[in-house]
């Protein structure tokens, strides 16, 4: 089988998970890295043994020997990087959130539909096997008809006025800090294990720290605190945000995130109450799931490749009882991206069940309805989608 080219673009914190996971897949060689930071992209190509090394997006993307771009850069330039991977040929695996805001993202996705693109951004929380267990069970009955759901999303990195992020200034992040950042990953997860879109929010969007220390030098995502010289900043987007929420079919959840709750790290939990019985998933113990009845006593199922429905087994991909992980979460997405990019390369049919760039404008729809509903005090109808 010939090897897929890929391309990856800002090899900061995420952009080298995503090289991670790409040294495992098989089949794909990284070919080329692009990141301003040249010290940093010369660092990535040097661990991974990468031939190609741009300091800007465009001369990567104009590299004819790319057939796949990875975006891992900031928000800010997520909008301007995917179009013109898009236009000019290549297939894209974009970072979430798509772009700044809901009018970008539906550029985008008409833009991919039109080249054709076959696009995924990776949500890859929906990638935890058991995760994928629970929607698999909702799609075939077992859950019956969702009703409600709550749930959250916490972590502490933002905890000290020293600690400064990208994500903190509206000109890279967008309109949105924290329920763009994390709550787009748990607006996923309700939507792909309930098979219900999102319609309706209302939204408190709040700054915990409206003062911070931003070291004169940049930041990375998720490094030490600053050190060295900084100034205070006013902060105006939110690292706290608590929603309501209704579901299409009628049902009501809500949904607490922020990133200066100190002790929580990755802390994501998501409950589905059902009308048959209930799921419950935990990021802090990721290889369980819990299935909640009325009149039976309750299970716990850990992931297994012999005991999941038969369309999740493959995402269970070590002996029962080998805990999988955040990383291998992220490899089944690209494994199940890469297996759909050769099938469309050889011509052989294939499914797109990944998300892709409908989910992420879905997403950028939410995100901005939540920024609406912030300053209007009201219940916002999700547009756009
Ligand atoms: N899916 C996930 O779980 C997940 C986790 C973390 C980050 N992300 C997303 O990934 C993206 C990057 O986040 P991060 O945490 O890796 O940030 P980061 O700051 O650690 O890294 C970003 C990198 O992009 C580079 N960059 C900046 N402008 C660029 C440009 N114009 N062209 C090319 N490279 C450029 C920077 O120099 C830096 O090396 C964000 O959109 C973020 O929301 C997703």
């Amino acid at each position: 089988m010939k090897t897929i080219k890929v391309g990856l673009i800002g090899t900061g914190y995420i952009g080298m998970v995503h090289l991670d996971m790409l040294r495992r897949l098989g089949g794909v060689e990284v070919a080329a890295v692009a990141d301003p930071n040249a010290e940093l992209a010369r660092a990535a190509a040097d661990r991974f043994g990468i031939g190609r090394v741009y300091r800007d997006a465009d001369a990567l993307i104009a590299d004819p020997e790319i057939e796949v771009v990875h975006d891992c850069a900031p928000n800010n330039v997520h909008f301007d990087i995917n179009a013109k991977a898009i236009r000019a040929g290549k297939e894209l695996l974009s970072e979430k959130p798509l772009a700044l805001d809901s009018r970008e993202s539906a550029d985008l996705l008409a833009l991919a539909s039109k080249h054709g693109t076959l696009t995924a951004i990776n949500f890859c929380y929906r990638y935890y096997p058991v995760v994928q267990e629970a929607a698999a069970r909702a799609r075939r009955g077992d859950l019956g008809e969702v009703r409600a759901f709550v749930g959250h999303f916490l972590q502490d990195w933002l905890f000290f006025e020293t600690d400064y992020s990208w994500r903190l200034d509206p000109q890279v992040a967008g309109n949105a800090n924290v329920v763009a950042d994390l709550g787009s990953h748990w607006f996923d997860l309700v939507q792909f294990i309930t098979g219900q879109k999102i319609v309706e929010v209302m939204a408190e969007l709040h700054t915990c720290l409206p003062k911070r220390r931003r070291p004169k030098g940049g930041v990375l995502s998720f490094g030490a605190g600053a050190a060295g010289e900084s100034e205070e900043v006013a902060i105006t987007l939110d690292d706290y945000a608590s929603l309501f929420l209704k579901l299409g079919n009628g049902a009501r959840g809500n949904f607490t995130t922020c990133q200066a709750a100190a002790g929580r790290k990755v802390d994501i939990e998501i409950q589905v109450f059902g009308s048959k019985e209930s799921y419950a998933w935990i990021h802090v113990h990721p290889n369980a799931l819990w299935i909640g009845h009325r009149e039976k006593a309750n299970e716990v199922f850990y992931e297994s490749s012999q005991q999941q429905t038969e369309d999740t087994r493959k995402y269970a991909t070590l002996p029962t009882g080998h805990p999988m992980g955040y990383h291998d979460a992220v490899l089944n997405l690209f494994r199940d991206y890469y297996e759909a990019v050769a099938a469309k390369r050889d011509g052989r049919p294939y499914s797109a069940s990944f998300p892709d760039f409908r989910t992420g404008h879905e997403m950028m729809c939410v995100i901005d309805a939540a920024v609406r509903s912030d300053k209007s005090g009201a219940w916002v109808k999700v547009e756009g989608v």
